[in-house]
């Protein structure tokens, strides 16, 4: 697949690794010439040899990358969203665009809390409209860096689950692909509608990881999700 990635930070550069290590075609675009070489040279350098898979890791201009996906990432500060929108959405018509990013803002409401609120409540429908030619999905905003770029994602021996947000069935196909290509599972957890539900999730659960609590313990296991029904 062409990937173009929009930002040449820390989620450019962790979900860049493994998808060129996966044999895709990268093309990253910065404002900033020199920190899309950068990332490249970072992806290049982490993905092992991509070349040898066939794939090619390019530094290019913002335009540029949006240009060459079929899937195009958005690593980008959700202030700067309006702002490069506004230049590129017409270009995005017919792109797979995946929406990583969080709104977070501190919870100004509770002295001494480690929590977040959300600077706006709903940020891959915002994009969706400001790109209407596109296919939005909202993907990989709920773990840090560092964990897509780690090498091991399974946790009590399952693999790291990525919940998938969107409305072009093709779409989210595409990005369950790229999750697998990540050896994490794909979950396909309904509409772009619900990614506003994503995104207030990653609030809540980092706040409670800065707070030092495991986000993990709160939630049973499936089979023990709901009460046993009468009879059983
Ligand atoms: N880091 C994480 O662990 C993590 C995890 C999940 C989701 N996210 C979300 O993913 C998104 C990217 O996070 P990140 O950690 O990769 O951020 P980052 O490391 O700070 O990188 C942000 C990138 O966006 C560029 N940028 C900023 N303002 C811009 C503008 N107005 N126009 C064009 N480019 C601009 C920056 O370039 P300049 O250097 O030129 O400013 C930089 O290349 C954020 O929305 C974040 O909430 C992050």
């Amino acid at each position: 697949m062409r990937i173009g990635i929009i930002g040449a930070g820390s989620m450019a550069r962790a979900l860049g690794t493994g998808w060129a290590a996966a044999g895709h075609d990268i093309a990253i675009g910065a404002r900033d010439p020199e920190q899309a070489a950068g990332a490249a040279a970072h992806i290049t350098g982490a993905a092992g040899r991509p070349a040898a898979l066939g794939a090619e890791v390019r530094a290019v201009s913002i335009a540029e990358a949006a240009a060459f996906g079929e899937v195009v990432l958005l690593a980008l500060p959700v202030l700067a969203l309006t702002e490069v929108l506004r230049e590129l959405g017409a270009h995005l018509t017919g792109r797979t665009v995946i929406d990583c990013t969080n709104a977070y803002s501190p919870d100004s409401f509770a002295p001494g809390s480690t929590g977040f609120t959300l600077t706006e409540p709903a940020v891959a429908e915002r994009i969706s409209t400001m790109a209407p030619g596109s296919q939005v999905v909202k993907a990989f905003n709920l773990c840090a860096a560092e964990v897509w770029e780690s090498a091991d994602r399974d946790f009590d021996g399952r693999p790291l689950a990525v919940p998938l947000c969107g409305d072009d069935p093709a779409a989210v196909d595409r990005v369950a692909t790229l999750a697998e290509d990540l050896k994490l599972q794909p979950i396909r957890a309904g509409g772009l509608a619900q990614a506003r539900y994503l995104e207030a999730t990653s609030a809540f659960v980092v706040g409670l990881w800065f707070a030092g609590h495991d986000a993990r313990a709160v939630f049973p296991p499936l089979e023990n999700a709901f009460a046993v029904p009468d009879g059983e």
